[in-house]
């Protein structure tokens, strides 16, 4: 695990748009994973300005959202396609039909967990997969106590999780109980992983996944058994590693030997 502590939040975004912009101009084909939240809005500004800017293209870029509320149609203001279209795809030259979200207003539930697996099956795998982490520990909607082989599939939310989320809708009951999410073993195969943390409020659960023992009851923690992930954080949701000296050590010798120079 790549543990990367920036000055700011905003470093943590410009370096995750770099990130992604690497990936998509070296493969414009590319698959990413692309999740919704507070953290990663200005990942996807600073994407949106270098798009305008005309650094990136994203016309053959394929994505699929890790999770989508059950229950909300579409065009509600707090589902997750709405936050997709409003901060990102609508800004960009994204082709809309190679932008996946699960659908979490359909009939057959069930189907819909297997048709989004498959889709991503079928679209090669998902390249490089953005993450936020929930305070109790969660990645996508997968709460504690998730099975770290979990594939897509429908999850009740933590009353945490509807508490967190609450500032979006008008009250914690008008939060939906249910979600629809790509499961840990659906993350776990992603080829690279690029979790974003920031804030003093992540600060535990960060410890818990960087340096905690591997455990559903944190199911960020899965990340350990992966072989490419980057975790970038900012300096508050830094506070409580132990070995923030060392990450900081190894980050500056990665940055020699990836320099140009060296
Ligand atoms: P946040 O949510 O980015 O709004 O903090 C992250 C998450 O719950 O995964």
């Amino acid at each position: 695990m790549r543990v990367v502590i920036l000055e700011d939040s905003q470093q943590v975004s410009l370096r995750a748009a770099e990130i992604i912009c690497r990936t998509v101009n070296e493969r414009p084909a590319t698959v990413l994973g692309l999740a919704t939240g507070g953290t990663p809005l200005g990942t996807y500004r600073e994407l949106v300005a270098r798009f305008t800017r005309g650094e990136v293209s994203f016309a053959k870029t394929t994505t699929f959202n890790l999770d989508e509320y059950v229950g909300l149609k579409r065009s509600h203001l707090q589902s997750y396609h709405t936050f997709m279209h409003t901060h990102l795809f609508g800004l960009a030259d994204f082709s809309v039909e190679r932008c996946h979200l699960p659908s979490g207003d359909c009939d057959d539930l069930a189907a819909e967990c297997e048709r989004y697996e498959q889709a991503i099956d079928e679209a090669g795998g998902i390249d490089l997969q953005l993450l936020g982490i929930g305070a109790d520990g969660h990645i996508a909607f997968n709460e504690p106590g998730s099975s770290l082989a979990s594939r897509t599939r429908i999850k009740a939310l933590a009353a945490r999780t509807r508490q967190d989320n609450a500032r979006y809708f008008g009250s914690v009951d008008e939060v939906p109980p249910m979600a629809i999410t790509m499961g840990v073993g659906t993350i776990l195969d992603a080829e690279h992983v690029l979790l974003l943390a920031t804030g003093g409020n992540k600060a535990a659960a960060v410890r818990a996944f960087v340096e905690g023992p591997l455990t559903s009851q944190v199911p960020a923690s899965a990340l350990q058994m992966h072989p490419h992930v980057t975790v970038l954080l900012d300096p508050p949701a830094a506070e409580w590693l132990v070995r923030k000296d060392y990450y900081q050590h190894v980050e500056a010798i990665q940055v020699k030997l990836e320099s140009p120079a060296s």
